[in-house]
Parts: C-alpha cells; sequence; structure tokens
C-alpha cells in the first residue's frame, strides 16, 4: 500500500480501472486471476508461460499503461482489493519453467505433501484450508479428474472417497469417452462464478473435485477447518489473511530483481 504514493500516485486506479473492465466483460476472469496469483506466489515471482493458465493479458494491459503514465517505476507485482496488499516488491531477473515441479502442488496430492509444500513457503494447515476456497469459483477441465472418475485403481473405478452419484453426474458431463478439453464446475451447486464460502460445505459433502480438495477431510484438525469455514464471514476474513501471506512469499525488495519493462520477459 502506498509505495507508489508520490513516484506513481495514479497506479492504484489505473489497475482498479482495467481489472474492473475487464472482470465486467468477462464473468471468468477472476478465477483465471486468482490462480494466476497463487501460481506467480509459489513459483519464484514470475509469471510462468503454462498451457492452462490465463489472465496474462489483463497483467499486459495494466503494464503498459501504468509505463505510458510513470515509466520505470512500477514492477507488475502487485495486486489488490479484499485485503491490504503491500506494493513495492521487484520482478525475479530469471524465469525458469524447471522451477514449476516441486513448487505447485498436483491435483492428486495428499495432505502431508501439502502441508509440507504449504510449510516450505511459510504457510500453515489454516492457510492451507482457507486459500483451498478458492477453488469456489472457476473450473477445471476433464483430464485433470480422469483417472479420479474413470481408472482410480486400474479396475475401471472410481476414487472411493468421492461421492458415487456426483462422480456419476460428472462422468455425464466429461463424455466418454472423455474429451480432455471438456471443463466442469469446481463448485456445482451454487455458481462457480460466486466467491463465498460454498466450497467447504461440497468437500464436507465428499464432492470436491480433486484428491488435494478431499485429503483436507482425513486429518481432525483440518476437517474441523472445513466445517468451520463454512461459515461465510469467517473464510472470508481468514482468506484475505492467508491471501495477504502468500503475496508476501519471497518477496524482492531493495536491489534485489529489476522492474521489468514487460512483464512476461526479463530485462534484456
Ligand atoms: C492446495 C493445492 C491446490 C491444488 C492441487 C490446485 C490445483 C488446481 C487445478 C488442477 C486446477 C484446474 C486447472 C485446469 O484444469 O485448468 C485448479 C484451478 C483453480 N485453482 Fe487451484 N489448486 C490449489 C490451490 C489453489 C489456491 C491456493 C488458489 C488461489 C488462492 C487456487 C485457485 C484456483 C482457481 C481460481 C482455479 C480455477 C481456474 C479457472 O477457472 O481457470 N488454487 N487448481
Amino acid at each position: 500500500m502506498k509505495f507508489y504514493h508520490k513516484s506513481c500516485p495514479s497506479v492504484e486506479t489505473i489497475v482498479r480501472d482495467i481489472t474492473w473492465s475487464k472482470v465486467a466483460a468477462s464473468s471468468i476472469l477472476p478465477a483465471k486471476l486468482l490462480r494466476l496469483h497463487f501460481h506467480d506466489c509459489f513459483v519464484r515471482k514470475e509469471a510462468l508461460p503454462n498451457r492452462s493458465l490465463s489472465g496474462y493479458d489483463v497483467i499486459d494491459d495494466i503494464k503498459a499503461k501504468i509505463e505510458e503514465e510513470c515509466p520505470g517505476v512500477v514492477s507488475y507485482q502487485f495486486q489488490r482489493p479484499m485485503w491490504q496488499v503491500l506494493t513495492g516488491r521487484k520482478d525475479g531477473r530469471v524465469s525458469l519453467a524447471s522451477d514449476i515441479p516441486g513448487n505447485l502442488p498436483p491435483p492428486t496430492a495428499d495432505l502431508t505433501s501439502l502441508q509440507q509444500l504449504f510449510a516450505s513457503k511459510g504457510l500453515d494447515v489454516m492457510d492451507l484450508v482457507a486459500l483451498s476456497g478458492a477453488h469456489t469459483i472457476g473450473v477445471s477441465h476433464c483430464s485433470v479428474i480422469a483417472r479420479r472418475l474413470y481408472n482410480f485403481t486400474g479396475k475401471g473405478d472410481a476414487d472411493p472417497s468421492l461421492d458415487p452419484d456426483y462422480a456419476n453426474k460428472l462422468r455425464g458431463e466429461c463424455g466418454s469417452p472423455l474429451n480432455p478439453s471438456t471443463t466442469v464446475d469446481m463448485d456445482p451447486d451454487q455458481s462457480s462464478l460466486s466467491f463465498d464460502s460454498h466450497y467447504f460445505k461440497i468437500v464436507s459433502q465428499n464432492k470436491g473435485l480433486f484428491q488435494s480438495d478431499a485429503t483436507l477431510l482425513t486429518n481432525p484438525q483440518s476437517a474441523q477447518m472445513v466445517e468451520m469455514l463454512q461459515h461465510g464471514r469467517l473464510f472470508f476474513v481468514r482468506f484475505a489473511q492467508s491471501m495477504k501471506k502468500m503475496g508476501g512469499i519471497g518477496v524482492l525488495t531493495g536491489d534485489e530483481g529489476e522492474i521489468r519493462k514487460h512483464c512476461r520477459l526479463v530485462n534484456a
């Protein structure tokens, strides 16, 4: 907050205006941006090429407008609403696709490995559970859940931790044979466009889409958090706290890093 108060006073207005106008034109954009932010925080602090990530064009438009107004002052590493975001961080000088494995959790991850990965980023179990609530919006490709739906143990079966009726419904949506590019809502009963605490309800009903969602019920402590965060207000407060923490992972300041001219490219 206020880091660019003197050097680029219009920066927060530019970010807000461009983001809101893009979101008004595309209701699926918030999910893209939220996931992009998660990946960006976990894998160093750069925009990474990733075939299922989108939303970069919004960041590019914002950066172009800021460079017009305040050339060379603002790095692209900042975002806002719902929680106060510390600004003034720098962009990294390297951007490696090889940083992804081990830094991003797979949808098949169990609680122990999720806990370890989050802990390695300074995030605790409450952060893990609260941030998983981001899956209240957006979609997943059927390819991601194919094994869980059609062939979990190699015998043509579904994952027993997934509600059988719900598995049936998902198989209907994904098709037979499965179309890998088809997508399903992450939070289906409610709208997948509405950011609310409903994700925790579906997880408690064994309808979480990924094993990484279902695994939150496998330990009494995290299961209790799933129960607790079904209360909307509490979820919003906890989510905001954890987003703030996540946004602070590996922040580069001072002489570290650089201010990129173009967000997708390390400066020459
Ligand atoms: C806990 C470990 C997590 C795992 C294993 C995981 C995995 C995934 C996967 C596999 C997808 C579907 C991708 C696709 O098919 O295109 C997805 C979507 C999504 N994830 Fe996560 N995720 C995790 C945590 C998070 C966190 C912490 C956030 C944000 C704070 C987040 C936000 C999202 C959003 C918003 C989508 C929907 C994207 C869209 O609609 O395009 N996820 N996640």
